[in-house]
């Protein structure tokens, strides 16, 4: 009797366990949890990305410690797309002679891959996309061994939504939501764990709704370009987005301009930092096999990559601002703090030094932290002067914030 009950209570047992294991294989995989971070090929090499490139931007991704820093996801922008065959299945142009090959070789490097499409007819490049072919396409990203999709609203605006809904705003929105939704539910379909990164500029509050429909990232501006000016004024739109921002759903000021353009030195910390700031994500969009030092060295800045993917996953805040000099926090794991004064004006200096608040950020008496620029140690006084060269940032974390 007594061996026959624990006969069995062996087989409930072994029954449990071999349920759990599915249900642990069933549930899809968690992604996203920090801002993805890795590299895009859109911002240096627009449409003259090549499978040539991409491996190389994968080897470089490995070779200068940009993957030990943290930079996984290799991500092909627009302009690799084909025909579709009479099946309606996609092929790659000339430039991607095997999507597949390619995939194997970054995942070969312990790397990620990324592939871009739209819910149009067309992509921004006129290329094809993937209008009423959404699951087959998902499937055949699946299939490759993608890892992440960015989906960019482009021609599905004139295509769909004005030709449906010519004097219907509210209808368009609509229109634009559901074509999320259905690229949504096909990636789902696959099984395979992929990044939704939607692109449709911010339109409609997309921060509302993205996440439910699987959304792990979601642009909240037009295109960033790699100047100054632009920068500054994406960066002013995000203020007031954090409350939508955790793990696995992220807002997406759009990609690094880091060593791009005519961007100082003094910028592209400004733009790196503000970025961690905002938790978001970290897709390297330079030339990385003729990077420099200094553009490398802000990159992989240990620190403030930290910030960035910290795992309490909060974006932070523009406390205040006074005159040019914003100031923002940012709340991190382990009660510490990120303090970012952002000179966006002209030349701050000891005739007119800027003076901090510390008090406006909730905080009493002097603190020690560490300047993540310099890496050395730094101690935060109330009103105190601070010399900030124009579109330069002071960088600041307080291990324990008093
Ligand atoms: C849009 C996007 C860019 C890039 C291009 C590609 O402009 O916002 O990030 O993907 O399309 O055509």
């Amino acid at each position: 009797m007594r061996l026959s009950v624990s006969l069995s209570l062996a087989v409930v047992a072994v029954t449990l366990f071999a349920f759990a294991l599915k249900a642990q294989s069933a549930a899809p995989q968690v992604v996203a949890q920090t801002p993805p971070m890795g590299w895009n090929s859109w911002n240096y090499f627009a449409e003259r990305v090549d499978d040539k490139g991409v491996r190389a931007a994968a080897d470089q991704i490995v070779s200068t410690g940009m993957k030990d820093a943290g930079y996984i996801y290799v991500n092909i922008d627009d302009t690799w797309e084909g025909e579709r065959d009479a099946n309606g299945l996609l092929h790659t142009n000339s430039k991607f002679p095997d999507m597949k090959a390619l995939a194997d070789y970054v995942h070969s490097k312990g790397l990620k891959i990324g592939i871009y499409s739209g819910p149009g007819t067309k992509t921004c490049g006129h290329y094809a996309a993937s209008l009423g072919h959404e699951e087959q396409d998902a499937k055949m990203y699946a299939d490759w061994g993608i890892d992440y999709l960015k989906y960019d609203l482009c021609s599905f605006f004139p295509d769909v939504m004005q030709k449906q809904a010519p004097t219907d705003r509210a209808a368009q929105m609509r229109l634009m939501h559901d074509a999320y939704v259905k690229m949504g539910n096909g990636l789902k379909a696959t099984g395979r764990p992929i990044v939704f990164s939607l692109c449709q500029y911010g339109w409609d509050s997309v921060w509302e709704w993205a996440p439910a429909l699987g959304g792990n990232l979601w642009r909240t501006t037009g295109d960033i370009t790699p100047r100054w000016d632009r920068v500054y004024a994406i960066l002013e739109q995000q203020a007031g987005l954090e409350k939508y921002a955790g793990p696995g759903h992220w807002n997406d000021p759009d990609m690094l301009e880091v060593g791009n353009g005519k961007l100082s030195l003094d910028e592209n910390r400004a733009h790196f930092s503000m970025w961690a700031m905002l938790a978001a994500p970290l897709l390297a969009g330079n030339d990385l096999t003729s990077m420099k030092p200094e553009v490398k060295a802000i990159l992989m800045n240990r620190d403030v990559i930290a910030i960035d993917q910290d795992a309490l996953g909060k974006q932070g805040s523009r406390i205040y601002s006074d005159g040019e000099v914003e100031v923002w926090t940012r709340q991190l794991s382990g009660g510490a703090l990120a303090v970012a004064v952002l000179n966006a004006g002209s030349d701050r200096y000891s005739t007119h030094p800027f003076h901090l608040s510390l008090a406006q950020l909730g905080l009493h008496g002097a603190q020690q932290g560490k300047d993540l620029w310099t890496g050395k140690d730094v101690e935060l006084t109330d009103n105190m002067p601070l010399e900030i060269a124009s579109h330069a940032v002071l960088l600041v974390r307080i291990a324990e914030p008093k």
